[in-house]
């Protein structure tokens, strides 16, 4: 017998943005209505816990000269003029409450000797304002937001259940299937509005600074849905990842006033940024560290045969870094035997955040065409395209528009259910679905033969195609390259294995299922980055060096068909800022 639970307001995903909806679900609905979170893993490991660097807001603007207009303007600015400025305006505006918010709940904010909270400079933002606990915020950030919502008695967090499927009946959410890992068993959670907050995807990739469990499953169950993905030729390339392991080296070390060097002990960010040097945008900063390496000013690391630049501290000191950076220290340290108060450590530019998501009104509202809206269906976070980014992120605008819309969706979602007189009914389409989805997983997936395909080799050589074609450079040969070879290791992942048959963590069916829907969308990060013929922040092609807004300043639609995805396209929302060159 299957299991149906029923809730009012579904959350799926614990990180930041799904944890600010839950609270902000409860706080208005006052105990009235029943919230369920639904995570793949235990709440407190989702990784926005590994949030280094902090979050954007302008906490000071008689002191500082900062103004809302001028971190929209770098907010703008930093996307290369591909985000929507009403939503950027919604971003800065907001983001300051959120912040103090936050501090009343008992978030540590990093503070002066007076107890004023700091906040360090970040790239592309003219005035400090990314708000800070230590090298921890995700961490502090979580785990404040965690313990507050199980003040509520009305939440129910279901850890470890890995969701597989989305059910959308006629344009309405009905709810979502789900299996509990724990014991294998598959349940079906519906709800009368659901909020879908899973964040990225970084496993697209083999670099990248994102946790294993970032497999953006959020973006299939909609994709397959019928949903659009909005703007996914634009992962974002973090300069400093750790040489070998990915791991994230803050953009905060350079905030507190690290060098970039290369082989030549040369500081080459003046060559490409000399008003910014260090501090200049990622996408610009990464391009940097590659040209460099290009041109033979890099090292090699032997083993893995990664090459890389420098990042030094040694001059910020050690009570500074211990103060300030203790967990870069540690990381250095512990993972690769380097003590970044000795020595510089060696980093790289590494996948780091999907800037594309699914297609959401400004309140997160969820489309299920270019115009038309599922009536109670929202996205908040990474899973979500608001369109604050662009084509390129300014470093702390994230962790603030998660917070940003998990309170809008929390609130939108809460709202539409205690209105909604509809009850959700195991019956009819809703049932059908879910036992074709069970037959789909019991009978088919569990039962694969296991003289076939690896799944995990496969995996691997996605992650190596993406690593070389679609990274910081992009041409026309390579992406055709990329695509034709991931349409193959789609045919051979048809015919793959599964080993371990058990119910009890079936860690081996959950990771077969995470690479069907890293296979999916690396093809629309691919295809999306070969239709868009020109550069535009993170998206830079060889071949087409310029920024193109006669033809390219628009959003690319992703939908899904059988034979892959068709995409279509809708205008950037420009208010205030025009495009403008951007020099840094
Ligand atoms: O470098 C960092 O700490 C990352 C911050 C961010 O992606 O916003």
């Amino acid at each position: 017998m299957v299991e149906v639970l029923k809730y009012d307001v579904l959350i799926l995903g614990s990180g930041l943005a799904g944890l600010r909806a839950a609270f902000e679900a409860a706080r208005i609905s006052n105990g009235k209505i029943r919230i369920a979170v639904v995570s793949k893993v235990h709440a407190m490991r989702s990784h926005s816990v590994s949030a280094e660097g902090g979050a954007s807001a302008v906490l000071y603007p008689k002191e500082n000269g900062d103004s809302l207009d001028l971190h929209g303007y770098d907010t703008a600015k930093g996307s290369d003029f591909l985000a929507d400025q009403d939503a950027i305006e919604l971003l800065v505006q907001t983001a300051p409450q959120e912040i103090k918010f936050l501090d009343h709940l008992g978030v540590p904010w990093s503070r002066d000797p007076q107890g004023k909270i700091l906040q360090r400079p970040f790239g592309g933002m003219t005035i400090p304002r990314t708000t800070f606990a230590q090298d921890k915020t995700g961490f502090f950030l979580l785990s404040t937001l965690y313990d507050n919502t199980l003040r509520f008695g009305n939440i129910d967090m279901l850890h470890e259940h890995f969701a597989t499927s989305i059910i959308l009946e006629n344009g309405v959410f009905r709810g979502i299937t789900a299996i509990d890992l724990k014991t294998g068993e598959f349940k079906v959670i519906l709800a009368k509005a659901g909020i879908i907050a899973t964040g990225g995807n970084g496993r697209v990739y083999g670099f990248t600074t994102m946790a294993h469990s970032s497999t953006g499953d959020g973006y299939s169950l909609a994709y397959r849905a019928g949903i659009p993905l909005k703007d996914f030729e634009f992962p974002q390339f973090h300069p400093t990842a750790l040489v070998p392991n990915g791991i994230l080296i803050t953009e905060g070390a350079r905030g507190e006033g690290g060098y970039l060097v290369n082989k030549d002990g040369e500081r080459f960010m003046k060559r490409y940024a000399p008003s910014r040097m260090e501090l200049a945008p990622r996408d610009i900063v990464s391009r940097s560290i590659i040209t460099e390496i290009n041109q033979g000013r890099g090292f090699t690391d032997e083993e893995s045969g990664l090459s890389y630049v420098l990042l030094d501290l040694r001059h910020l000191g050690e009570e500074r870094l211990n103060k300030r950076l203790p967990m870069i220290r540690e990381i250095s340290i512990k993972t690769i035997g380097v003590d970044p108060v000795d020595e510089p450590i060696p980093v790289r530019p590494a996948m780091h955040y999907m800037m594309g998501g699914i297609h959401v009104d400004l309140k997160g509202q969820v489309y299920i065409d270019a115009e038309k809206k599922i009536p109670n269906l929202w996205a908040a976070g990474e899973a979500a395209n608001v369109s604050v980014h662009g084509a390129n992120r300014l470093g702390s605008n994230s962790l603030s528009e998660c917070l940003v819309w998990g309170h809008f969706t929390g609130e939108e979602a809460a709202k539409y259910a205690m209105t909604s007189s509809t009850e959700p009914g195991y019956d009819g389409y809703v049932k059908e679905a879910a036992e074709k989805e069970e037959k789909r997983i019991f009978d088919g997936l569990l039962h694969k033969e296991t003289n076939a395909e690896n799944p995990y080799d496969i995996k691997h050589e996605m992650n190596k195609i993406m690593d070389t074609y679609v990274y910081v450079f992009r041409e026309k040969s390579g992406l055709e390259e990329a695509y034709s070879s991931l349409k193959k290791l789609r045919e051979r992942f048809n015919n793959s294995r599964i080993e371990d048959r058990g119910l009890v963590y079936n860690q081996n069916l959950k990771d077969l299922m995470e690479i069907d829907f890293l296979l999916e969308q690396a093809e629309i990060i691919t295809l999306g980055a070969l239709n868009r013929t020109e550069s535009r922040g993170a998206h830079a092609r060889i071949d087409y060096p310029k920024r193109d807004d006669v033809n390219w300043l628009k959003h690319t639609l992703a939908f899904y068909t059988k034979e892959g995805p068709s995409f279509s396209y809708i205008p950037v929302r420009i208010t205030k800022w025009k495009p403008e060159e951007r020099k840094y």
